[in-house]
């Protein structure tokens, strides 16, 4: 059912920019019984979404801003679906001049946290809500139940989020959307679960290669080891996708799909600005950091030319003798590997969480990543528990579960690492993740001779084992130290 009369305050949400996402979303909320104002830039796309998905609900579209925001139950609630950066600031600048205090306003994009920071505070001096929310799980999600992240205040909170959490996906009846923390918490969050996915992606492709390369096994053959994986500790949305493309066919050639797909991955910034961040932070997010790089290696079209050109790969043949166990050595280290991706993009919410006075309940995030979301998987449990043990666990692979989970697959971590590294395989996550592993727990680190280092060509100073101060020492001179 639509209904075509604009004017009358009637819809209790809207949904401005309707491309698929925000298609989606408008058609969720209406199916959870929510009248739903609608308006996009061009009319014809509103047209087609009350046309063709009319009866799924009760849709007000509007062709003009101002009939959409008439069209809103007050505090108004409108949801911005426009692509990041430039196209959002456009649509709230035409909108907010229409709002009225209360209002409340909601980025669904996957803005830049500092945007979202700068928005809110710009709203909050008119006295409207900025609600950055992060929401993922592609388009089938946004139909039928993503995961949700709102930012903002908690007065926002109060009459957005029940509507929020009726659309979200549901694990055991718990919905995947919670209050995530001020201004730009929930695309903070946002843009470290899209982190985590490039890692797990990158860790999952490294797996899919080893054995490619290890075994001479076919996609398909993969395709098969992925599903037996995803009854699993393993199990997750992308275990399951993968072993889907691979046992995928081409059917232009008869190939397998996944090698007639060039091999250059693209991204489209989430995962760069979570490694810029990290820097900034100087939390190491190195799964987090490789796996971007990697996309970046695969499109380096030129670099990569020349390097086949001047350094060929040495034709090793790699024939695993005991296959059996080399899959299990493989999913092991994925597992591993893994637990410290997640490991170190959680001590990066506890770090930005801190420096911006967030507060955001990791455990919760882990709550709502289990459904709707792209890095959905039976292990989020296990990180929930973690922070339920233990809410100031200053490092997930501290917790018991997660120590014993990397204990028990450690020997296998280092042949996988070990065997890749003899065979001229690269693994970027697998090996960077499992050299985190040993420098984060080693007793003591080379770090000690930087410091030296620096203090010898910089006097940057350095401190010592055995006394509390700053010292540097004349290395120039007769090498006596002082007190800085
Ligand atoms: C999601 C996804 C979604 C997405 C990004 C990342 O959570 O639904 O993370 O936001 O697929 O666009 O894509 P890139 O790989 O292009 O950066």
């Amino acid at each position: 059912m639509s209904d075509t009369t604009s004017g009358a305050a009637q819809a209790q949400i809207g949904v401005t920019g309707l491309a698929v996402m925000g298609r989606n979303l408008a058609r969720n909320l209406a199916r959870h019984g929510y009248t739903v104002a609608l308006h996009n830039r061009s009319y014809s796309r509103t047209q087609s979404l009350v046309a063709e998905h009319g009866d799924e609900g009760t849709f007000v579209p509007s062709e003009s801003m101002a009939d959409f925001v008439a069209s809103l139950e007050r505090p108004r609630k409108v949801i911005v679906m426009v692509k990041a950066g430039g196209p959002t600031d456009a649509v709230i600048d035409e909108l907010v001049p229409l709002l009225e205090e209360g209002d409340i306003v909601i980025d669904a994009g996957n803005a830049h946290f500092p945007d979202t920071i700068r928005r809110e505070a710009a709203l909050r001096e008119r006295g409207l809500h900025f609600v950055g929310t992060g929401v993922s799980g592609g388009e089938e999600g946004a139909l039928n139940g993503p995961s949700i992240m709102p930012g903002g205040t908690r007065e926002a909170y109060a009459s957005l989020g029940p509507i929020l959490e009726d659309i979200s996906a549901k694990v055991g009846g718990v919905p995947c959307c919670t209050y995530v923390g001020p201004d730009g918490a929930g695309h903070f969050v946002k843009m470290v679960h899209n982190g985590i996915e490039y890692a797990d992606m990158q860790l999952i492709a490294e797996a899919y290669d080893l054995l490619r390369q290890g075994l001479g096994a076919s996609a398909k053959e993969i395709g098969e080891i992925f599903a037996r994986w995803n009854t699993g500790d393993l199990e997750s949305f992308l275990i399951e996708i993968t072993a889907e493309v691979l046992g995928h066919t081409d059917a232009r050639t008869g190939s397998a799909f996944v090698d007639v797909v060039l091999d250059q991955a693209e991204q489209k910034g989430t995962g760069r600005w979570t490694v810029q961040n990290g820097l900034d932070l100087g939390v190491p997010i190195t799964g987090i950091a490789e796996a971007t790089f990697a996309r970046s290696l695969s499109g380096s079209v030129p670099q990569r030319e020349a390097a086949r050109a001047a350094l060929p790969a040495e034709a090793q043949p790699w024939d695993v003798t005991d296959r059996d166990a080399f899959v299990e050595d493989v999913r092991k280290a994925l597992y591993a590997s893994k637990v410290v991706a997640y490991s170190q993009g959680f001590d990066q919410i506890a770090a930005a969480s801190a420096e911006n006075g967030w507060d955001i309940d990791r455990g919760a995030m882990a709550r709502i990543w289990r459904g709707g979301c792209i890095i959905r998987a039976r292990f989020l449990d296990r990180i929930t528990e973690a922070y339920e043990r233990d809410p100031n666990l200053p490092l997930l692979l501290a917790d018991e579960y997660f120590t014993a989970a990397v204990s028990e697959g450690v020997a296998a971590w280092r042949r996988v690492v070990a065997q890749a590294a003899l065979h001229g395989v690269p693994t970027p996550a697998f090996s960077s993740s499992l050299a985190y592993y040993d420098g984060v727990r080693a007793e003591r680190l080379p770090a000690a001779l930087v410091q030296a280092q620096r203090d010898f060509f910089g006097a940057h100073t350095y401190k010592r084992v055995d006394a509390e101060g700053t010292f540097h020492t004349e290395w120039s001179g007769d090498r006596t130290e002082s007190e800085a």
